[in-house]
């Protein structure tokens, strides 16, 4: 996607919208700033002036004071001695509000775009997140959405209250002498120009800057979250050199920004010593020519000042607007990222489905050259328990994953009770599924809430109850505090089949009629795993469940066994609960399966 700056700006003003009475309070806030300095010299003038001096006071001292009050010097040192601390309180409270505002109203921009970022971000597709890698979303989330703060308030905030102090000093300047006015002019287009070369320019860089920094920060990702695996393997100095090339990249990236930026206020400053340069000359002769006075001279140099201040600083802040620019255009990239797992217009709501589940002529590929799965019909009825099995890479978890519509079919359709699953409400929909996969996932929180995470609002005795179930509750008591024990970051702190134990004491929580079991056992001992199947054997009672596993005690429980082969289905076993699988090859295209 590529946006014009002028389209990203509207788009970022329309999202800032709510805030508009704060950043208007901002902007006003901004324009003050310049009296209030104005004032802070006046205590030490009057002193001078009406103190030292015999100058009458000024009209709003005097309007304070009895008509014909006499002012002694002791009277002019304490009303100096006043105004030093009252402009020092003006001052401090508008230093105060400025910055609480500044913060407040920033800190909330940030914070709702990161909300609606990583609200999106968790709705887009398992196929999106395989594809872009966790780091660089994380990244966007992060760093890039602060930049909406720097740039309403950093950025465009300045350049409004520069751009009209820079309209009413030129004004001023032509109410003066206009020839004067249009030499200072003068220098407006180059610069102009100028600045218009460097943000192009910017544009592009400050884009690759993001990418490489993203970059970077994906390999601390991927090593923090796998540290065992990188520490068992003596990688850690291998992974410092990885990370230290990409932040070289980076970094080089963003000393080419700074060389541009450098370049660019370098010509800048010229430009202003050529104005300057340009007074000088003209001054002179028109000063020598008696066009002008030395005075007029002088104080249209003074201003000259107060004209290239503000020029200056919409020039810098202009430049700068492109890298906040550039975050912001990621951050819209991934907010416009389509939704591959989509909901129909008018969703089918599914308070609790019968289990009766229909793949018919399914086919997936997870990218275009390789097909996944292909052809795959089946039906089962509610309750029934799959077996399914299959060499690894065969695609047996992508089935599964078709099933929870974490991904849709490239072609075919499946059906659960008899309506395509893409018809669905998607939350009722996943609302149907307990799921235990072979890697059990904790959240870094307590059992009972890692228990209760289908069901956030379950009750003590539920949460017991459920753990019981799932053959839990012994090893749950003895930890230190029982049900609020912390389970340390992905559950770290408990054993394989503990963790396991809590994944199944959640699905039987959650009560979901289709349960998906993904090789549950397969990464424990043997005693862990005769527990764990006699918790699962609990959990299948009543419910359609689709059991992946190598282990043909296991299927032999099963009623039916589909059995997979690079993508295909080979064979579907019905087994009529003798002792041993009698076999019976249905074609695979028919989906019909003979009982
Ligand atoms: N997210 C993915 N992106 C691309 N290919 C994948 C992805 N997940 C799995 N695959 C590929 O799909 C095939 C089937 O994988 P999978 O369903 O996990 O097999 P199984 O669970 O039977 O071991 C494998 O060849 C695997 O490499
Ligand atoms: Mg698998």
């Amino acid at each position: 996607m590529k946006e014009s700056t002028f389209s990203l700006l509207k788009r970022t003003f329309v999202q800032a919208r709510p805030y508009w009475a704060y950043i208007a309070g901002i902007f006003i806030c901004n324009f003050l700033a310049s009296p209030i300095a104005l004032l802070k010299p006046l205590a030490l003038k009057i002193l001078i002036d009406n103190g030292f001096g015999s100058r009458p006071l000024p009209g709003f001292i005097t309007y304070f004071f009895p008509v014909n009050y006499e002012f002694s010097f002791t009277s002019i040192v304490w009303i100096s001695v006043a105004l030093v601390l009252l402009i020092a309180l003006i001052d401090n409270i508008y230093t105060v509000i400025i910055w609480i505002l500044n913060t407040y109203t920033g800190e909330k921009l940030v914070r709702n775009f990161k909300y609606l970022l990583f609200n999106q971000v968790q709705r887009l597709s398992l196929a999106f997140h395989d594809r872009n890698g966790t780091a660089d979303s994380v990244y966007r989330i992060q760093y890039d959405t602060s930049a909406i703060r720097t740039l309403i308030i950093g950025n465009l905030s300045p350049i409004l209250t520069s751009c009209i102090t820079l309209v009413g000093m030129i004004v001023i300047m032509f109410t003066i002498n206009s020839r004067f006015a249009l030499i200072t002019c003068s220098i407006i287009p180059p610069m102009i120009f100028l600045t218009r070369i460097s943000t192009k320019k910017l544009k592009k860089d400050w884009k690759k800057v993001k990418e490489y920094e993203s970059n970077a920060m994906s390999v601390v990702q991927e090593v923090l979250t796998s540290l065992r695996v990188v520490k068992a393997f003596g990688q850690e100095e291998g992974e410092s050199n990885r990370f230290m090339a990409k932040a070289d990249i980076a970094m080089k990236g963003q000393l080419k920004v700074a060389w541009i930026g450098a370049l660019f206020y370098f010509c800048i400053g010229m430009i202003y010593a050529a104005g300057t340069a340009l007074f000088i000359y003209f001054g002179a002769s028109y000063v020598r020519s008696g066009e002008m006075t030395l005075g007029e001279l002088t104080m249209v140099i003074a201003y000259l000042g107060q004209i290239y201040g503000p020029l200056d600083k919409i020039s810098r802040n202009l430049n700068e607007v492109q890298s906040s620019l550039t975050s912001i255009e990621r951050v819209y990239t991934l907010l416009d990222e389509q939704r591959e797992v989509k909901e129909t217009a008018n969703p089918v709501h599914l308070a609790r489905t019968k289990g009766v589940i229909e793949f018919q002529n399914v086919g997936f590929y997870y990218n275009k050259e390789v097909s996944t799965l292909n052809n795959i019909s089946f039906k089962v009825q509610s309750g029934d328990r799959i077996g399914v099995m299959g060499s690894t890479g065969a695609g047996k978890s992508t089935l599964i994953n078709l099933i929870t519509r974490f991904y849709d079919p490239t072609y075919g359709q499946i059906l659960v009770d008899g309506i395509n699953i893409k018809n669905y409400k998607l939350s009722d929909y996943r609302q149907q599924f307990g799921i235990v996969l072979q890697e059990p996932v904790l959240f870094s929180t307590t059992i009972a809430e890692n228990i209760a995470y289908g069901l956030p609002n379950a009750s003590t005795e539920e949460i017991i109850a459920a753990a019981k179930m799932a053959n839990a509750h012994d090893f749950i008591t003895k930890c230190s505090d029982g049900y609020n024990t912390l389970v340390g970051e992905r559950g770290m702190n408990l054993s394989g089949g503990e963790r396991q134990r809590i994944s199944i004491a959640r699905a039987f929580i959650k009560n979901a009629p289709i349960l998906i079991l993904d090789e549950p056992t397969s990464s424990l001992d043997v005693k862990t795993e005769a527990q764990i199947m006699e918790a699962m054997e609990r959990l299948m009672q009543g419910r359609t469940t689709f059991l992946i596993t190598h282990r043909l005690d296991t299927l032999n429980s099963c009623s039916i066994i589909l059995h997979l082969e690079k993508g295909s289905l080979e064979e579907i076993i019905i087994n009529n609960n003798s002792d041993t699988l009698a076999k019976k090859k249905t074609s695979f295209l028919s989906g019909n399966i003979i009982r």
